[in-house]
């Protein structure tokens, strides 16, 4: 047996000093971590449940609720999934982009079936983990691909996630001008002034219906405007398309910009959604479209978005999709899909217009039009941070600093309560 020589020795002691460093630091690994800030709207949710107000309301979370302000399965998607649990179907993977049947109907519902784009062959379409999946393997494929300058230019405001998802991939972010504080509606002349100025072949991000945080949406004619300005820069348009049907019940009109931008000559990328839709916020069921120039560009985009996607997360969950699949692809049940859209956004609709008449009838003379100007999940009530404190501290009724609310979250039991509320803070 050989002997160890005093160097070897050395070695060895050496190894032993650094197991002990490593060991005794095993305990405290993560000690420079520091404490996050905490998410703005599960603070809020947080803060509710903490209140014991019988009369308590959290306006924060963006779910839809019933007129009894419980979640709301929609009728489709039960009768969708006893279908689905009928057929005893296997729970193999799926494939990197996910099922092709879901991809195919997503992409058709936000579309329209005539859509050249689809029947050219020239949309990449991938299943994605709900809206934000699709934001970020969208904005991961940007990043990585995307020809002209790399930062993005979004509405201010945009929804909260929209600027981590694109710093996450060292994007800059940069801002135009969307909402009118002293309107409480759309900047229109403001959008067109900066979006003119945006360096040309940007990207722009724009939200395709039902904005959030705003609930303010551009009209027909301006969106025609948007188009010409965006075409006349060079500008690439990546559509949120998070609430489709949500904002006027109706599919077809809240995909007008998107198919207005595809008329027009624009290649895009969209981001779909269906947590608000059909309901499936849990269930994680999106979309990302990118529209190419001709097959083969198509061909070599797919290629890359899978290479993107396989180190992310595999391939995307089965449920959600066949939920979707089995609803689009089923007339019958297509019809009362469409029927349950329609009948979350009258209600929200007709709570807005509630809300409205009982500010007025509590005497408040504040101009609240904006809330049935407004559309879809949200209202930007334009309370200041006092007021929505007030709000809170007072009343129990729970909502994000920046005055949104969401309509979604207002009963016929509550919303003069509500209304109440918002008169003695902003009086
Ligand atoms: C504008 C916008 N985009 C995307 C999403 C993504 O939602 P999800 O990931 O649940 O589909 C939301 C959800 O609130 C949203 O408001």
């Amino acid at each position: 047996m050989a002997v160890a020589g005093p160097r070897t020795l050395n070695l060895v002691r050496q190894n032993q000093a650094s197991i002990q460093h490593v060991c005794s630091r095993a305990s405290s690994w993560w000690s420079g971590v520091e404490m996050g800030p905490p998410d703005a709207i599960l603070g809020v949710t947080e803060a509710f449940k903490r209140d014991t107000n019988p009369k308590k309301m959290n306006l924060g979370v963006g779910a839809y609720r019933d007129d009894n302000g419980k979640p709301f399965v929609l009728p489709s998607v039960r009768k969708a999934e006893e279908l689905i649990v009928s057929q005893k179907l296997d729970k193999e993977y799926l494939p990197i982009t996910g099922s092709a049947e879901f991809c195919k109907h997503a992409i058709t519902l936000a579309l329209g079936s005539d859509s050249p784009a689809i029947t050219d062959g020239l949309n990449v379409t991938t299943q994605a983990i709900s809206g934000t999946g699709a934001l970020r393997v969208g904005s991961t494929f940007l990043s990585k691909f995307f020809p002209g300058p790399k930062n993005v230019w979004l509405p201010a405001p945009t929804w909260g996630n929209h600027v981590p998802i694109f710093k996450h991939v060292n994007m800059d972010v940069n801002q135009y001008r969307y909402y009118d504080p002293k309107t409480c509606g759309f900047d229109f002349s403001g959008a067109m002034e900066d979006i003119s100025k945006i360096p040309k072949g940007s990207l722009i991000m724009l939200h395709a219906c039902a904005h959030n945080p705003t609930g303010v949406d551009p009209k027909a004619e301006q969106w025609d405007e948007m188009s010409k300005v965006i075409k006349e820069r060079g500008l690439f348009p990546f559509f949120d398309m998070a609430y489709q049907g949500f904002a006027s019940g109706d599919v077809a009109k809240d995909a007008y910009a998107v198919r207005k931008f595809l008329a027009d000559g624009h290649k895009i990328c969209l981001s779909q959604s269906f947590s608000k839709n059909m309901g499936l916020y849990g269930e994680r069921a999106g979309a990302l479209t990118i529209v190419c120039n001709d097959k083969d560009e198509a061909a070599r985009v797919l290629s890359q978005v899978k290479i993107l996607i396989r180190p992310l997360y595999s391939n995307p969950p089965l449920h959600g999709a066949r939920i979707v699949s089995t609803i689009l692809g089923n007339p019958e049940l297509n019809s009362i899909w469409l029927n349950d859209v329609k009948g979350m956004a009258d209600r929200i609709i007709s709570m807005r217009t509630k809300l409205k008449e009982n500010l007025a009838k509590e005497g408040s003379i504040r101009d609240w039009s904006h809330i049935t100007d407004q559309i879809g999940m949200f209202c930007f009530t334009g309370m200041t941070p006092d007021q929505v404190e007030k709000l809170t501290k007072e009343f129990s009724v729970y909502l994000t600093k920046d005055g949104r609310i969401s309509v979604a979250g207002i009963a016929s039991s509550n919303v003069e309560y509500l209304a109440h509320a918002m008169h003695h803070a902003t009086k």
